[in-house]
């Protein structure tokens, strides 16, 4: 297809906003792919680029790396300093890319489905593929798109580990069963979870038992299915931090278990159709395959789920208290519209009790924390200044509602120093 052709290559020479720069192309309707610049010129060839563009950062490095001399390719080159601008930097790009490289920058989201669906029928054929379900934005994307390529040669398994959100279970099971009407295996695995959970209050060792058990839980399903793809909702980001991270240029898009770390030797070929996408157009191309807004713009929520936001051991008694104060938390910031001006919101049990007057009495109950908090990356937030009435009415609401819990406070802590999750 034409638009396979025009893909600029964006060579990686410590520019450290080299995401943030392939995004403004990508919005500019430029289809570009991030390579570090240890990367062979076989592997840079393999996509066919219009063009070169070394991205160099501050610190300088050689003007052209040795193996792409005499490339016959055009090549632009641009430096990071201090006074540049990303905008103008981008226009220079755009004009280079139209211009030299003859790219008519008319990538859209609606031509990479229709790509994505294509690649996806080719490299499947009649085969069958299994896809583990989270609920999450990037695997119900993923689900999306590959059903409406392969339908029902698509398997989906979704993992009850017993720390889910309230009502997530049934929400799953009516958007991606029913309305999608795709082949839906729920695994209710949440006694097992439970069970290997039962005394243990170490975070780290906690999110061990919960990853061990998904593992597996899902591969035994996903054995089951007698599928021979697993599917992956990875995503570019994904990509571009674990070749930063490892080092290994030839890494590009067959990228490590994000399932987190999935045996080596389980009998699948991968497939990743989102692994090309950032975040925000891997949410334009959900809306495009008719994921509601409501999935599409959640919050993000960690894998080990409620499991990491109820401190200390769990039990399934304040277990299900922290299941409904989150869910009050989360229906108040719906109502209140500050659900979509918050980057990610959550509620924390904490396994100490304090003293109170509940009804008229006594009470010697539990605490909740509600932590909000805006961020761009996860890697540095800011605590969300959410209006007072709100959070009187939230915890009026739980001290009400939940059996339990006597006293709600709010966390003040922005990152650094604290983490935005308490475990
Ligand atoms: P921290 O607590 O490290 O969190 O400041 C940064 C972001 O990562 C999310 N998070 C996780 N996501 N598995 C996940 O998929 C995890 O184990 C995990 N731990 C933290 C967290 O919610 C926040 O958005």
């Amino acid at each position: 297809m034409k638009n396979r052709a025009e893909t600029i290559i964006l060579l990686d020479c410590g520019w450290e906003d080299i995401q943030t720069f392939a995004r403004l192309l990508r919005r500019s309707h430029m289809y570009c792919l991030v390579m570090p610049s240890t990367v062979s010129r076989e592997r840079l060839l393999q996509e066919q680029p219009a063009g070169l563009i070394v991205c160099r950062g501050e610190a300088g490095s050689p003007a052209l790396p040795a193996q792409f001399e005499r490339l016959e390719l055009p090549v632009l080159q641009l430096s990071l300093t201090a006074q540049a601008d990303l905008e103008e930097l981008s226009d220079r790009a755009l004009d280079f890319c139209r211009q030299d490289c003859a790219c008519s920058a008319s990538w859209r989201m609606d031509i990479f489905l229709q790509e994505a669906l294509a690649d996806i029928r080719r490299k499947v054929g009649k085969e069958t593929v299994v896809l583990g379900l989270s609920g999450g934005v990037d695997s119900s994307v993923t689900a999306a798109l590959l059903h409406k390529a392969i339908g029902a040669q698509l398997i989906c398994v979704f993992v009850n580990n017993g720390l889910l959100r309230k009502n997530e279970v049934e929400q799953v099971q009516e958007l991606f069963g029913s309305h999608f009407a795709m082949r839906l295996h729920y695994v209710d695995a949440s006694k097992r979870f439970l069970e290997q959970l039962k005394g243990v209050a170490d975070p780290e060792a906690k999110r061990k038992i919960i990853g061990k058990e998904f593992i597996e839980v899902f591969s035994q399903a996903a054995l089951e299915s007698k599928a021979t793809f697993l599917g992956q909702g990875t995503i570019y980001p994904d990509i571009i931090e674990s070749i930063a991270l490892d080092g290994n240029p030839e890494a590009v898009i067959k990228s490590h278990h994000n399932v987190g770390g999935l045996p080596e030797n389980l009998p699948f070929k991968l497939i990743e159709p989102i692994a090309r996408l950032f975040k925000d157009e891997v949410r334009e191309l959900g809306a495009l395959l008719g994921l509601p807004a409501e999935l599409l713009d959640r919050h993000p929520f960690p894998g080990p789920s409620l499991g990491v936001r109820h401190l200390g051991a769990i039990e399934p008694q304040t277990l299900e208290m922290l299941r409904q104060a989150d869910a009050i938390v989360v229906e108040e910031l719906l109502t209140s519209g500050w659900y979509h001006k918050t980057w990610q919101a959550l509620t924390v049990f904490l396994p100490v009790r304090a003293v109170g007057i509940k009804a008229g009495k006594r009470a010697y109950e539990y605490v909740v924390a509600i932590r909000a908090v805006n961020s761009i990356d996860a890697l540095t937030a800011q605590v969300t200044r959410l209006p007072w009435e709100l959070l009187e009415r939230m915890s009026r609401r739980i001290i009400d509602e939940v059996q339990g819990i006597s006293r709600v406070v709010y966390d003040t802590t922005p990152k650094p120093p604290g983490s935005i999750e308490w475990e």
